[in-house]
């Protein structure tokens, strides 16, 4: 098929949820995607944060063959199967957490959370939840209703009961919101759909306390700046806060859906047997790919660390050479956001023509996240394609 066969059935088949570029990706290698057309693309989206690896990877490859071989795509969780065994400890390991539950997405593993969070509660009085303005927890009715953006809730009510929206890197307005109610606050110690917006050192921590003195759940949503992406395996290492559960997904199945909710200490023994489930969670395939993802986060976290600092300081110069139209550069490691001065739409689809795939956060944002594979030579390419755009519009 064609790029223009495949968009023209797409959009004739699909549901209207999506507002989709017309090209449609055939195949990768490395850092390159090739669309239907023939068409050759620098990958800094990443399929939204998920591909770690990149495309093609070796590992990857012959860890999904010999799960072929095996036969077994799928057990269910009326059985153990040794990949998502594996890749739970070693995800209790590089974490430092005590359990965890695989789920197949961002919004399920946040589901799985907030169920936790109130039923720890539910026999202290406490069903509160406190998230945060500008955040973005999924789709699902739970993790839209803690998804503090109305422009998601349109059309959509009545949402979950007892959910409030404190401002994100503001302590007071959280005490404000805290009470003896309270079951859990959940927060993106790095902010993604919102606009690429990290958290203070300060405000996690005084999280930390809140959540501590009032006998709360901590809930970090690392769906998109965990898994290595901000430098480090998991975003809250770069702070000097744990949190109680954690939840991932987007890079956690090199590709393939799988998410997971991680209780560390104080969240551990929540779920009783029949409290929770997921018929495709700990899925053997996926969690084959996990394995490998998670076998090289120690290594490429530290190699996203120094290049994420070349990106970063990139950026800066893209904002010297076009102040008009670039304000700010923000984020951690290979998690970084251009904040515009046009619309990021018009910048994508210029770079999209010019051979380089980005994506934006938020509405002035220009988001890279890119695999964690890039290297320096990747980055100037992507950035010189950006100053180019730029100069353009
Ligand atoms: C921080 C965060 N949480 C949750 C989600 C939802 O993940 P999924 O689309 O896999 O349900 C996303 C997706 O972008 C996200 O960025």
């Amino acid at each position: 098929m064609s790029n223009s066969v495949t968009v023209r059935l797409g959009h004739e088949n699909y549901m209207s949820n999506y507002s989709q570029f017309p090209i449609s990706i055939k195949s990768g290698k490395g850092m390159i995607l090739t669309d239907e057309d023939g068409k050759e693309y620098l990958d800094f989206v990443a399929g939204i944060a998920v591909n770690a690896l990149g495309y093609g990877d070796e590992d990857e490859r012959k860890a999904l063959l010999s799960v072929i071989e095996e036969g077994v795509l799928h057990t269910s969780n009326l059985y153990y199967n040794s990949h998502a065994v594996n890749a739970a400890v070693a995800l209790n390991k590089l974490a430092g957490s005590k359990e965890v539950f695989f789920c197949n997405s961002g919004a399920e593993a946040n589901e799985a959370a907030l169920k936790m969070a109130r039923k720890r509660g539910s026999e202290k009085g406490k069903s509160e939840i406190i998230s945060f303005q500008h955040s973005f927890h999924g789709r699902t009715y739970g993790a839209i209703t803690v998804t503090g953006q109305e422009k998601y809730h349109k059309g959509f009510a009545p949402m979950l009961p007892g959910v409030v929206y404190a401002d994100y890197n503001d302590l007071d307005s959280v005490k404000a919101l805290m009470n003896e109610k309270t079951a859990a606050v959940i927060v993106e110690p790095l902010q993604g759909e919102g606009g690429i917006i990290p958290a203070t050192e300060e405000f996690l921590a005084g999280l930390r306390d809140l959540c501590d003195s009032h006998d709360a759940l901590l809930i970090f949503d690392e769906v998109q700046c965990g898994m290595g992406r901000t430098g480090k395996p998991f975003c809250f290492q770069n702070y000097a806060v744990k949190p109680d559960i954690m939840t991932l997904a987007k890079a956690l199945g090199g590709g393939l859906p799988m998410g997971a909710a991680v209780a560390f200490e104080r969240a551990a023994g929540i779920f009783a047997p029949g409290d929770h489930a997921a018929t495709f969670g700990g899925n053997v395939a996926a969690a084959a790919l996990a394995e490998v993802v998670l076998s090289k986060l120690p290594r490429l976290s530290e190699e996203v660390a120094v290049r994420g600092r070349y990106l970063h300081d990139k950026l800066e110069d893209l904002i010297s050479k076009h102040p008009d139209k670039a304000i700010e550069a923000r984020g951690m490691g290979f998690m970084q956001g251009l904040d515009l001065k046009i619309p990021p739409r018009d910048v994508i689809a210029k770079c999209m023509e010019k051979g380089l795939l980005v994506c934006s956060a938020g509405y002035t944002v220009l988001r890279f996240v890119p695999p964690l594979i890039a290297t320096e030579d990747d980055i100037d390419r992507a950035v010189s394609i950006v100053d180019s755009a730029l100069s353009e519009l």
